[in-house]
């Protein structure tokens, strides 16, 4: 089950944010990702999905007050894996918090981000290996019902992606972007480009709208369900799936 490593590869997971949605669920006073998912931290299930999926560095972005206790609770799980910590001082967006890894990525890698609360059916490189992805973006998606939820993107017939909309009111197709970003090393340079949003966030659709526009963003469809963990019922749901 744990055979396979990809090469080459940081994986950095975004676990800042307010979690202002779970706040109180069942008691939580901290942060959703350190809720218990029947019986595991959710940021522990996020480790070991990924590392299913191959991965073996990994950088976790926290905000400043739930460090320590994110720390404790993944390398008291996996010690023999390369976790590294960087703090999000305030919650500016995802594009920010993906901005914290900067220091940690080396020159001869490319990045894998994963939004922590965002979990899968299926590997989504069964059918895409990741090993041929040199240059620029990936983005994945999957058609939903509810698009206006999420990230939208619109392809052309070939599949080639020409924008990407954060939660549009009138979404131009039911594509939905998971939480599950490929990218080159080019991506802090253009972090620093982005401006905040009309909400005051550095926003993951406009990073990859840069991609988009030189022409360098690729589109992978995922299969099997996809839970993004953000509200109590989504983590009911994810429960239900997992058991
Ligand atoms: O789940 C997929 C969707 O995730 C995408 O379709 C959207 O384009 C994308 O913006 C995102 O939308 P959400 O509303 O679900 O994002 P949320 O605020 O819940 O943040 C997702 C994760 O990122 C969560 O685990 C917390 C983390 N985060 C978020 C912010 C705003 C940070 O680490 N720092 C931040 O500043």
């Amino acid at each position: 089950m744990y055979s396979l490593v990809v090469e080459n590869i940081k994986c950095i997971i975004a676990a800042g944010g307010l979690g202002t949605r779970l706040q109180e669920f069942r008691g939580n006073k901290s942060t959703k990702i350190l809720l218990d998912v029947n019986g595991t931290a959710m940021i522990n299930r996020q480790i070991s999905q990924l590392v299913n999926w191959g991965m073996r560095k990994f950088v976790i972005i926290t905000n400043p007050e739930y460090l320590n206790m994110i720390r404790e609770v993944t390398l008291g799980k996996f010690q023999n894996l390369e976790i590294d910590f960087s703090i999000q001082e305030e919650p500016k967006g995802i594009s920010h918090a993906l901005y914290q890894a900067r220091d940690y990525v080396e020159e001869n890698e490319k990045i894998f981000f994963v939004l922590g609360d965002n979990f899968f059916e299926n590997n989504p490189f069964n059918n895409f290996d990741v090993n041929n992805f040199h240059e620029g973006a990936c983005i994945f998606t999957t058609e939903v019902k509810n698009p206006e939820e999420f990230g939208v993107a619109k392809m052309d017939i070939d599949g080639k992606v020409l924008s990407i909309e954060e939660k549009p009111t009138h979404p131009k197709s039911n594509h939905a972007v998971v939480g599950l970003y490929m990218f080159d090393n080019s991506v802090f340079n253009k972090i620093e480009t982005l401006e905040p949003s009309a909400r005051g966030e550095y926003e993951i659709t406009d990073l990859c709208n840069i991609f988009v526009s030189e022409n360098k963003c690729m589109n992978l469809n995922i299969n099997g369900w996809w839970i993004d963990a953000g509200t109590p019922e989504r983590i009911i749901e994810l429960e239900e799936k997992l058991s």
